[in-house]
């Protein structure tokens, strides 16, 4: 299975100046994690991390620190994750037919998972980990922030990655993005605009994107549960 790692973004949220995929969770760079997961699938061959060309030699030194056996390519990423994709999309080998997608940010994510995903992706076009919610969630007007309506929590789950889709399809899904600038936060919601099925997988619980400061302090302590 081929596997796309989005790796471009920064830590504004984190109120760092650097990537935060490379800021220390228990003394490793976060991406360090993600992928020793990756290492670890036995599904996934080949590696494409886009990033931002002053991160590669982090990023090489990661890798060459992991003792990654598997094929892992970088390409510069966009001004966005969606770019992101898009450019590792198109340094695709020809011959990939299918393609795992998994945000750097999301450090706790399992081999076992990932091979779960790259397993379900080999009967469906399409595919994304995702858990229920369990809060309430408000649909709110941005000027008065007032509560315009509260959707039925039953039909909400919230999306991670792994996402998975059949890559002849998804290219043609950025390609009508570009054309009709749609902006998304993920792959999915692309092939969804263009009436393409996708498919949910049970998430983890765990497996949370690493966004803020209190982020990383609930994946260290994820981490130690773990034992690692
Ligand atoms: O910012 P956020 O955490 O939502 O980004 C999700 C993933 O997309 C991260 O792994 C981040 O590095 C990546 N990204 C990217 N290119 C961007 C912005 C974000 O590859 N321009």
């Amino acid at each position: 299975m081929y596997l796309l790692i989005p790796a471009a973004g920064s830590g504004r949220r984190m109120g760092s100046s650097r990537n935060k995929l490379l800021l220390p969770l228990l003394d490793k760079p976060l991406l360090t994690w993600t992928l020793a997961a990756v290492k670890a699938s036995r599904s996934i061959r080949w590696v494409g991390i886009m990033g931002q060309p002053n991160d590669f030699p982090d990023f090489k030194e990661i890798v060459s620190s992991l003792g990654m056996t598997k094929c892992v390519h970088f390409f510069p990423g966009g001004a966005t994750r969606q770019e992101s994709v898009y450019k590792g999309l198109q340094a695709l080998p020809a011959v990939a037919e299918r393609v795992l997608i998994h945000d750097g940010a999301r450090c706790l994510v399992t081999p076992d998972f990932i091979d779960r995903c790259a397993a379900e992706l080999l009967h469906c076009p399409g595919l994304i980990a995702a858990i229920p919610v369990k809060d309430t969630i408000k649909v709110v007007e941005p000027v008065t922030q007032l509560i315009t309506h509260t959707p039925d929590r039953r039909h909400l789950w919230a999306a991670q990655t792994p996402q998975g889709f059949a890559v002849e399809p998804l290219i043609r899904c950025h390609q009508e993005g570009v054309a009709q600038g749609w902006e998304v936060t993920d792959d999915s919601a692309l092939f969804e605009q263009c009436g393409l099925p996708v498919k949910i997988v049970p998430g983890e619980e765990s497996n949370l994107k690493v966004t803020t400061p209190m982020d990383l302090a609930i994946a260290e302590s994820i981490l130690r549960q773990r034992g690692v």
